[in-house]
């Protein structure tokens, strides 16, 4: 069985790499973007069936490997009543998959300047009174793709644990999954990256950074970076891979997927 699934993601993605024949790809899927229905190989991510069926990314895709939160997606699989969320570069798809893009999530975000702020948990309050309005249904948590323990941070933001918030979301790549579920309305990753700016001031500077910072202030890289900024986009390329396979990161293949792309691809 494993096996089998494994020559059908090799298959799915020779298929959207390659452009091979539709007549030699032999599992398929229905999935309905945007209302409209499309037969798409199995196995591949949501990103890749979007692609395939046509549409080509201009906003809602940037890293393509789930760090960068640009991807998110809602969507409903018939049969089932419940309304899911997922990153498209990081989700295989599935038969009956209802899918839409939520590129962007309109927030308020407070203005402030961070060096002007206590580092106290009151200050998360005044910049967020809405996070007293959480009614602890866990929303937040079951949209967050990344598996984060959502309301419970903002339970912490609510206590003026700014450590506790820093921690329970230092994972969080601010795709708003779940501040579209919300129903208090709260932009948790808004608060969560305020906490964590005002914790991370409030932490010693630990010693190899103030060393680095020394180092760099007195000009000891100062060629180096000369040197990088001479070379070109090729040049810079082929430094990359050849440090990569030193470290033992980058295997061949790899090596020509940055080449073809410019940046490596997810
Ligand atoms: S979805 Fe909103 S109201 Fe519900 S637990 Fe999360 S923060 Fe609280
Ligand atoms: S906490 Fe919210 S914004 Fe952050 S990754 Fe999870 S769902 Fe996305
Ligand atoms: S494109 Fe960056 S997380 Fe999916």
């Amino acid at each position: 069985m494993g096996q089998e699934i494994m020559e059908r993601i090799r298959e799915a993605n020779e298929a959207v790499i390659t452009g091979i024949d539709d007549a030699d790809i032999a599992h398929w899927v229905s999935i309905y973007i945007m209302g409209k229905a499309y037969r798409v190989p199995a196995d591949i991510t949501l990103m890749q069936a979007i692609e395939y069926a046509g549409y080509r990314f201009v906003r809602g895709a940037g890293c393509r490997a789930g760090f960068c939160g640009a991807c998110a997606t809602v969507y409903r699989v018939a049969g089932d009543w419940r309304l899911k969320a997922a990153l498209a570069c990081q989700t295989r798809v599935e038969d009956g998959m209802y899918l839409v893009q939520i590129p962007f999530a309109p927030a308020e975000k407070p203005s402030y300047r961070i060096e002007e702020e206590a580092p106290a948990g009151t200050t998360l309050l005044k910049h967020f009174p809405e996070i007293a309005r959480c009614v602890a249904c866990n929303t937040c948590t079951k949209a967050c793709p990344q598996e984060l323990e959502v309301m419970d941070y903002i339970q912490a933001a609510l206590r003026g644990d700014l450590k506790g918030v820093a921690e329970l979301s230092f994972d969080c790549i601010q795709c708003g999954l779940c501040s579209i579920r919300c129903p208090a309305e709260i932009v948790h990753y808004h608060v969560a990256q305020f906490a964590r700016r005002l914790y991370g001031r409030s932490l010693p500077v630990p010693g190899h950074v103030v060393e680095r910072v020394e180092e760099i202030e007195s000009g000891v890289y100062a060629e180096e970076f000369e040197r990088l900024m001479s070379l070109s986009r090729e040049e810079i390329e082929e430094l990359y891979k050849k440090e990569q396979r030193e470290k033992g990161g980058l295997k061949s293949d790899d090596a020509s997927r940055v080449t073809r792309n410019g940046q490596g691809e997810g």
